[in-house]
């Protein structure tokens, strides 16, 4: 079954039961500083999860786009991929195990075909410490529906990570893992959760390839062993616990069930093959990079090229759709290494790149645009197809000039047949030629490379391309902090307040909130003068002196929009929204009076209810440009 097959079979499914479609949000998380892009469906919906009323009900269903940069260097084999589709289906205090168990057994096995004896399921062993109890209530309810297929499933625990799960498969279906596997939070297991974060127990479903177990991965396999029989096909999430101040766990308001799927893993189990690549999207870029380098993919000195080109030339392609442009920092950077190694593997396949129009990476770009058009419209029409194009050409012609350079400086330092570790990473870093590229030259001027000195400088090298992600989510994972909420009330009146000073044209492009300070990237042409600057701190604090209401309040969005609400440029929002107001004095849900407020800005929250919470003075501590018209400030409330 192709991807969009199985995404409207899953959509209609959970509409049949009572859910609202809601659209899948940006790449780039809005008021969300845990991480540089959204990789997982629950994020963009964690106000909800936490307790604030949905406006599309307590039943919702999506495809959320996702992407995870921890694995761009996993891929390469059969089943890992940077960017993925996650099927959610959302209980905000509504239905739990009992129905979300049966549901995706069900679509599982009658929708999309499966044979549920190619089916294992996994739950939470339990955890004394954080007296959270083993979830046998869904090792009952899967073992009924095993029982209703005729196939009669053991339930056995399987051990921890620490004894190697040496337990094995016991003739076991249903298996009890602890924390690391069967635990979900933003942050990982029970631990690792800041204060305010919502989590808790899941339970999963693997589907059997029945590939024999490589015992590389492990003397015994098991469902969550990595040698490549099973494939992880959906999780669902019973989110109902939260972390308190002192480092215990309550209960969230409701109980929630958070369910991910992976829509192309499904789509391989569909297929009967654990080669994700196979799937319908992949192919024809496959047999578009096969047929212009004359390289098969069955061969394996390439497969892992063409793994990697078609992955991220996906991921490549829905981040320009979402406005991210490459750079060298945050989300441009992980944009720019995309490009790059694909560009990279695009010369190991030896296909022809020297014009734009036949451009390879390009050609794959639009097959993904034509694929995915449909279901995400932002990859529809002219202009977008420009800046894909464009910005894809543009960083391949950048990469060559780097190459033109660095090239021959690493050819000239392995002809003294010695590269250092430290000279690679001199030579990666400043001139920006690749490691692996290094290595392969290296290796085709008969050079040695310092290699465990190469390793370590490899090391760091990727710490520092991952310090800026991790830094992020230690900085801002407690973003329902009350620090973070009071910061982002601020962020709602700098907004109006440039728009006041500067212009209407000022309009939201971007924002970065954690507990210290915020971010907001906006249009505008100019640098700012010193007294524009004092004038828009001036505004705000007299909004914070003001003590306005703060006000939430739901409504469709064609309403919203009449009443001049803002909306992040580029944001794709449903047809009901949630709105904050600030002020005027006695403002009330029922009865908004939005002409006369400070400020509306169409937002999830959360809020502080008055703008004297925010109890200090605003302060904007830098002004600076990011882009051609995009500006950037940083403030803060002392
Ligand atoms: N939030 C859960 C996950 O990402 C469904 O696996």
């Amino acid at each position: 079954m192709t991807l969009n097959q199985i995404r409207t079979k899953y959509v209609e499914y959970l509409k049949a039961r009572g859910h609202t479609l809601i659209p899948s949000a940006s790449l780039v998380p809005q008021n969300d500083p845990t991480t540089l892009f959204t990789g997982s469906g629950m994020q963009p919906l964690v106000p909800y999860l936490l307790g604030e009323p949905h406006p599309k009900g307590s039943r919702l269903v999506n495809s959320q786009k996702s992407f995870r940069a921890e694995d761009i260097e996993e891929v390469g084999d059969n089943r890992h991929t940077t960017f993925f589709e996650m099927l959610g289906n959302w209980s905000l205090g509504d239905y739990f195990k009992k129905e979300q168990l049966p549901w995706f057994f069900g679509f599982l096995t009658e929708e999309i075909g499966l044979d549920p004896k190619r089916l294992y399921v996994t739950a939470f062993i339990g955890d004394e410490k954080n007296s959270v109890p083993r979830d046998d209530e869904s090792a009952e309810i899967w073992q009924e529906l095993f029982a209703g297929k005729g196939i009669e499933a053991k339930i056995v625990p399987i051990g921890s990570e620490a004894d190697g799960y040496r337990l094995g498969m016991q003739g076991g279906r249903i298996f009890f893992y602890d924390a690391k596997k069967n635990w979900w939070s933003r942050a990982g297991v029970p631990e690792n959760m800041p204060a305010g974060e919502p989590g808790g127990p899941d339970s999963e479903v693997f589907y059997d390839f029945e590939t024999p177990h490589d015992p590389k991965f492990g003397a015994e396999c098991h469902p969550n062993c990595d040698c490549g029989r099973f494939l992880e096909i959906g999780n669902s999430v019973f989110m109902q616990y939260i972390k308190k101040e002192d480092g215990s766990f309550g209960l969230l308001p409701k109980q929630n069930v958070d369910f991910g799927g992976g829509l192309e893993r499904i789509s391989a189990a569909s297929s009967g093959n654990a080669d994700v690549f196979l799937i319908d999207v992949f192919v024809d870029i496959i047999d578009l990079l096969a047929h212009f380098s004359g390289k098969e993919y069955a061969d394996s000195r390439y497969q892992r090229s063409f793994r990697i080109i078609a992955d991220h030339m996906r991921a490549a392609t829905f981040m320009l759709a979402d406005g991210v442009r490459p750079s060298n920092t945050e989300r441009g950077y992980i944009l720019r290494r995309l490009i790059r190694r694909a560009a990279q593997h695009m010369m190991k396949l030896g296909a022809n790149d020297g014009e734009k129009e036949d451009s390879m990476l390009i050609r794959a770009a639009i097959i993904v645009v034509e694929k995915y058009k449909q279901a995400y419209p932002e990859l529809d029409g002219e202009e977008v197809y420009e800046v894909i194009t464009e910005e894809i050409w543009k960083e391949q012609v950048q990469f060559a000039h780097v190459l033109a350079e660095g090239v021959p400086r690493v050819i000239k330092i392995a002809q003294t047949g010695y590269i250092s570790g430290a000279q690679a990473f001199g030579v990666s870093s400043t001139l920006g030629v690749p490691f692996e590229m290094i290595q392969e030259i290296a290796a085709e001027h008969k050079a040695d490379v310092g290699e465990l000195d190469f390793e370590a400088a490899m090391e760091k090298h990727r710490e520092v391309s991952r310090a800026g992600i991790e830094q992020k989510f230690k900085g801002g994972l407690a973003d329902t902090s009350e620090k973070t909420t009071r910061l982002h009330t601020a962020h709602h009146l700098l907004l109006k307040a440039l728009q006041i000073v500067l212009g209407d044209q000022v309009k939201q492009r971007g924002s970065n909130i954690t507990q210290e300070r915020l971010r907001i990237d906006f249009s505008y042409g100019q640098k700012m003068t010193q007294e524009q600057i004092r004038e828009v701190e001036d505004i705000v604090n007299e909004q914070i002196r003001n003590a306005l209401p703060v006000v939430r309040s739901t409504l469709p969005k064609e309403e919203a929009e009449q009443l001049g609400a803002q909306h992040e440029f580029g944001a794709k929002y449903p047809d009901v929204v949630s709105v904050y107001s600030v002020g005027p004095a006695g403002a009330s849900e029922r009865d908004p009076q939005f002409d006369a407020a400070f400020s509306i800005e169409f937002c999830g929250g959360p809020h502080v209810s008055n703008t004297s919470d925010l109890a200090g003075t605003f302060k904007i501590q830098k002004e600076e440009a990011i882009a051609s018209g995009i500006r950037r400030i940083k403030a803060i409330i002392t």
